[in-house]
């Protein structure tokens, strides 16, 4: 039991994104974590979360965490990077002490200041990006790193239509990551959970010269270790995960083995 919530081990974890980028980050907690049961959340209805304004984005996370904690949620994970920066803060003034939460922003940028490096890049969408949160965040935990940011727009459409790892992808990844921004830098962050899906082609573009971190592996250690100082890991089987959209589409149906590498069926929630 988690005295400060009356929370139990053998309630779900909610996951939400945009739509089903956030597959991505519910696939790693499903492989770290093998008893807990999650209740996956993509708005569909709204992708993409990238080009909409932070009220919208915030708007939206606040509906889809009611429903999640009516879900009985014992924790919520913001899959989503442009959900993270806009709306974590909001979250978690407006359900105080009811569940735990864990957004994709804090471990990443935690994982970049343990590393001191001299020079980090970021991709990421529009919101992302003109939040200025990750550059504020990073400047105010490691005031000598320099960070530079660029909004990478055509990224998520291109990886959601399926063309990443093709012809189309690699012009349109170089054009991006040639921006001489990105000189001299030690790192780069996918802050972008659709982003994971081409990590390899982005790694290949530096030639292992610049280290790529994405939020998948550090969230899901910050889910373990949220969950484990609050005594709230389950450690038996649980009943199988869910997945909701707020649209439903073949097309959706269709990707989301890309992003959990495994089928799953979707499951229509008119929550507009
Ligand atoms: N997966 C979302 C993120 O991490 C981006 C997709 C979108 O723009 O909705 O920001």
């Amino acid at each position: 039991m988690d005295l400060l919530k009356n929370l139990s081990a053998s309630q779900p974890i909610g996951v939400f994104d945009s739509g089903i980028g956030g597959l991505t980050v519910a696939h790693a907690i499903a492989n770290r974590l093998p008893f807990e049961q999650l209740i996956y959340f993509g708005d569909t209805a709204h992708l993409p979360y990238g080009d909409k304004s932070g009220d919208a984005i915030r708007y939206y996370s606040l509906k889809i965490a009611k429903f999640l904690l009516e879900q009985e949620a014992k924790m919520i994970v913001i899959a989503c990077n442009s959900a993270s920066t806009a709306a974590s803060r909001v979250l978690a003034e407006f359900f105080p002490d009811q569940v735990h939460f864990v957004n994709v922003v804090d471990p990443l940028v935690e994982a970049v200041v343990s590393r001191n490096l001299k020079k980090v890049g970021i991709i990421a969408t529009k919101a992302t990006i003109s939040s200025g949160v990750y550059q504020q965040q990073l400047k105010q935990a490691q005031p000598d790193l320099e960070v530079f940011a660029l909004a990478t727009p055509l990224l998520v459409p291109m990886i959601e239509e399926g063309y990443a790892d093709s012809r189309i992808s690699q012009p349109i990844i170089d054009n991006y990551l040639s921006d001489p921004g990105f000189e001299n830098m030690d790192a780069l962050l996918l802050a972008c959970t659709h982003y994971p899906l081409i990590r390899q082609e982005i790694e290949d573009y530096f030639q292992g010269k610049v280290e790529v971190l994405d939020s998948t592996l550090v969230a899901t250690d910050a889910v373990y270790d949220s969950l484990e100082r609050s005594n709230l890991l389950s450690t038996s089987l649980q009943t199988p995960h869910q997945f909701y959209v707020s649209d439903h589409t073949p097309s959706f149906e269709a990707t989301t083995k890309l992003f959990y590498g495994a089928e799953i069926q979707l499951k229509h929630f008119p929550l507009w």
